[in-house]
């Protein structure tokens, strides 16, 4: 055999290889090999069992595990008869990997390779709270994502309302668990008021098909406060309507104070202060206050009452 593929050179000697590959393929054995799950994506610090199935091989076999191109990193082996058990407990970045498994049976190998993508989302974006925001005063906003793999893959993207603001993604490649800050310089415009500011936080590893989004709503407290009217007035006897409003998240509660009073009392728990059948001693000072988890601020209007 060797003299001969001497002789007939490298043609001769592909022309052999294939011989004993047909022979190898076309021998009668039933003997199969089962590596499940063949692809998985795992979040970092979840566990993964891979099962590692042999199928017709008449005798007792033993298994070998190994890491595709890297080093294998931990994991804990349970062989029974025809069934390998590779468990790995607390997965880490370093597990993006393909594991094999190799079993020989009568002289002959397989082996099966099942892949690990490894990724890391854990938990929403985080936005500090904002005193209040402002039509017209810029400020700077920052959204927190943490504990991100791959970081190179997140989109950070700002929200009012439904309009977008900015777009934001980490530059650089990321080998490890990582956090990353987006900052923002934030004007608001008067139109904006009133909508919610959020923080959408997109992971995307397209070429094995995960997209995670994740989004968080900023809280602040009340900033601009609008009033129905400036200078109201009523005639005596009159009904007048009088509206506060600000905004804010959550959304503030709105109160209606009559100053000059002692002590000062609450004349509407809502936006409205309503005053019906308007009398001499309901003129004077009325206060709107707005208040939530965040903040609160405050109004003043001088309600007059006319004639009599
Ligand atoms: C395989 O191993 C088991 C025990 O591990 C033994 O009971 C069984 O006889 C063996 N089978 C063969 C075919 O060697
Ligand atoms: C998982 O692995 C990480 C990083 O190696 C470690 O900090 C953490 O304590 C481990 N958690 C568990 C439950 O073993
Ligand atoms: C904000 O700026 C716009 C344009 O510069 C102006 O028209 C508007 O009156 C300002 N609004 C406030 C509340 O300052
Ligand atoms: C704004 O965000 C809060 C949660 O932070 C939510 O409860 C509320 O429904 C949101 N409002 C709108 C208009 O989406
Ligand atoms: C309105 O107020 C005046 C003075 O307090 C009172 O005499 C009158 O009955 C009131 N009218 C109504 C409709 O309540």
């Amino acid at each position: 055999m060797h003299n001969e593929r001497k002789m007939c050179g490298v043609k001769c000697i592909t022309f052999a290889l294939w011989i004993n590959i047909l022979s190898v393929i076309t021998e009668k054995t039933d003997f199969e090999l089962e590596l499940t799950p063949p692809m998985s994506v795992k979040h970092v610090g979840t566990d993964l069992e891979l099962i590692c199935h042999v199928k017709g091989c008449p005798v007792n076999v033993t298994f070998k595990w190994r890491a595709l191109h890297d080093k294998f990193h931990g994991g804990k082996i349970k062989d029974e008869q025809t069934v390998s058990r590779l468990l790995i407990r607390n997965i880490t970045t370093e597990h993006n990997i393909g594991v094999v498994c190799k079993v020989t049976c009568k002289g002959k190998t397989i082996e099966k390779t099942s892949n690990i993508k490894v990724f890391s989302f854990p938990q929403d974006p985080v936005l500090p709270k904002i005193k209040s925001l402002i039509a017209n005063q810029t400020q700077k906003l920052s959204c927190t994502v943490h504990n991100v793999y791959p970081l190179e893959r997140i989109q950070i993207e700002w929200l009012r309302g439904d309009k977008t603001l900015f777009v934001d993604q980490p530059e650089g490649s990321f080998n490890n668990v990582q956090s990353y800050s987006s900052v923002f310089s934030y004007t608001p415009s008067v139109s904006d008021l009133g909508k919610n500011i959020s923080c959408k936080a997109t992971l995307n590893i397209a070429e094995i098909g995960l997209e995670k989004t994740r989004n968080s709503n900023a809280e602040y407290g009340p900033g601009t406060i609008t009033i129905s009217s400036n200078n109201p007035s009523v005639k005596l006897g009159e009904h007048l309507e009088i509206t506060c409003q600000a905004d804010g998240n959550p959304q503030p509660t709105i109160l209606w104070w009559k100053e000059e009073t002692e002590p000062a009392q609450i004349k509407s728990q809502n936006e409205k202060l309503i005053i019906n059948n308007a009398s001499r001693s309901q003129a004077g000072w009325y206060r709107c206050d707005a208040s939530n988890a965040v903040g609160s601020q405050q109004r003043r209007v001088k309600v007059i009452v006319l004639g009599g």
